[in-house]
């Protein structure tokens, strides 16, 4: 009899949030990933016949390509549309679109700004609906982030990371929950203004709480990284935020991840960046383009960790077990 991974609970669900994936969940489908990656560019047919129809209403490279790249190497086919394309929430409410195209395709892969139109969207929809970034969560991100750390240091269990910048954003709240789930201590280095609430700081312990995970935000960027073997940043203002570029740049240049910043952490530490990435702004140059730097290896990772999320979500896996 085949043992199938924890993964293979995913079928069927949809990934909103990281924790919408338990953390057994979790950790097999890094496991999973790292099969796929072994098996490089492989054709496959696991998922022949079955179509991903992907909505982005904000600018995406990595997520749009890595998803229509996985449905091919998979056997599958991938349709992408962009802005305003199918007009959900103008031309139909979310929950009519999804009706509609859950009779045509086995899965679909949504990027909006605001995540309640997403929840409402993936509520009506009767095949799994992935998140692929809202202003609240990138859940695709955080996959390949650890998966990116899990290959690094061989184990998740009882590293340090710290987020510096725009602590509050979406690839923060989803790398942090991600990390916490896979007994990974998380600190961040923000101001006041940009800090995760002690309520989302209480939460990650929570997460964490099977795994002695610690999780604190500080106000100086030195303290947070102290000793830490990943620190990560993302853009200083987010796609859809435009109007507060100039007060995100006043409030976070203190936060820039320099190499004196880099030089606090661990000296093992790696540099993270989910991307597209300002060199000058919350990166220097110097780092980004540095040895300690794996924003590359995250996101070809982005690749793989999907490749196993289909296929948790669209098969019963037995096809990579047997
Ligand atoms: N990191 C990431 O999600 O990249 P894209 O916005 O290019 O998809
Ligand atoms: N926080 C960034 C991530 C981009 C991948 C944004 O939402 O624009």
């Amino acid at each position: 009899m085949v043992t199938l991974p924890a993964a293979a609970r995913l079928r069927g669900r949809n990934v909103l949030t990281v924790t919408d994936l338990g953390a057994d969940e979790l950790t097999s489908l890094l496991a999973l990933a790292q099969t796929l990656k072994a098996r490089g560019r492989e054709q496959m047919t696991l998922l022949r016949g079955k179509t991903l129809v992907m909505l982005f209403e904000k600018p995406s490279l990595r997520t749009r390509v890595s998803f229509e790249t996985g449905m091919t190497q998979l056997g599958g086919h991938a349709i992408a549309a962009t802005g305003t394309d199918f007009g959900i929430g103008t031309r139909e409410t979310p929950e009519d679109a999804a009706r509609v195209l859950s009779r045509y395709a086995d899965a679909i892969v949504y990027r909006t700004h605001a995540h309640a139109p997403l929840v409402r969207f993936a509520s009506a929809a009767t095949v799994p609906t992935i998140n692929a970034l809202s202003e609240a969560a990138h859940p695709c991100q955080a996959l390949a982030d650890l998966l990116t750390i899990r290959e690094r240091f061989g184990t998740l269990q009882g590293l340090r990371l710290a987020f510096v910048g725009d602590a509050r954003n979406n690839v923060a709240i989803s790398l942090a929950e991600a990390a916490a789930m896979c007994g990974v201590s998380v600190t961040f280095a923000a101001p006041p203004s940009h800090r995760p609430s002690d309520a989302f700081l209480a939460k990650l312990v929570k997460l964490g709480a099977a795994h002695g995970v610690q999780a604190r935000a500080f106000t100086s960027p030195v303290r947070a990284v102290r000793d830490v073997d990943v620190v990560y940043t993302d853009v200083w203002t987010s796609m859809g935020d435009e109007q507060f570029v100039e007060r995100n740049i006043a409030a976070l240049r203190p936060y820039q991840v320099d190499g004196e910043l880099m030089d606090a952490a661990a000296k093992h530490a790696l540099f993270m960046h989910c991307l597209p990435a300002h060199r000058g702004e919350e990166v220097t140059a110097g780092v980004m383009d540095g040895p300690r730097s794996v924003v590359f290896d995250q996101a070809e990772n982005r690749l793989h960790a999907q490749k196993a999320l289909l296929l948790a979500l669209l098969t019963d896996l037995r096809g990579l077990t047997e």
